[in-house]
């Protein structure tokens, strides 16, 4: 047995548990999954746009952008742990992108918003 550990344990295993005192602050909630946060579904269709070779955008792959579909920031805050896709086309195009946020190949929708787990969710309603 280490020296150093058995001087330490039995003081470890007689702290006894003590409630917090009446009155006291109590912690905030904080979660513990350490599951990727899951985008919520701002639209069931793609969204057309017209993009602009040699600019940068930022698509919002979270969903909780009032700016669908690209990022206004709102991940900041309403979705911690996600950022947004950052791309740079090449030339101007017009593209379907994504509008709820479970394609396959991001920014662009895959068709994948015609699938069940699409189709019965509910939509994202923004609080404010
Ligand atoms: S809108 Fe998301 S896959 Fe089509």
């Amino acid at each position: 047995m280490i020296p150093l550990l058995s001087k330490f344990q039995p003081r470890w295993r007689s702290l006894p548990f003590r409630p917090p005192p009446a009155g006291a602050t109590v912690a905030p909630k904080v979660r513990l999954s350490t599951a990727p946060p899951e985008p919520v579904i701002p639209s069931k269709k793609p969204i057309k746009v017209e993009l602009v070779g040699g600019k940068r955008y930022a698509w919002c792959s979270c969903g909780h952008s009032r700016k669908q579909p690209f990022c206004d920031g709102s991940h900041k805050t309403r979705a911690q742990g996600m950022t947004p896709l950052r791309f740079v086309p090449e030339k101007d195009s017009t593209v379907w992108l994504c509008g709820c946020k479970h394609t396959s190949s991001p920014p662009y929708c895959d068709g994948t918003h015609k699938q069940d787990f699409i189709v019965s969710a509910p939509l994202h309603e923004h609080a404010d």
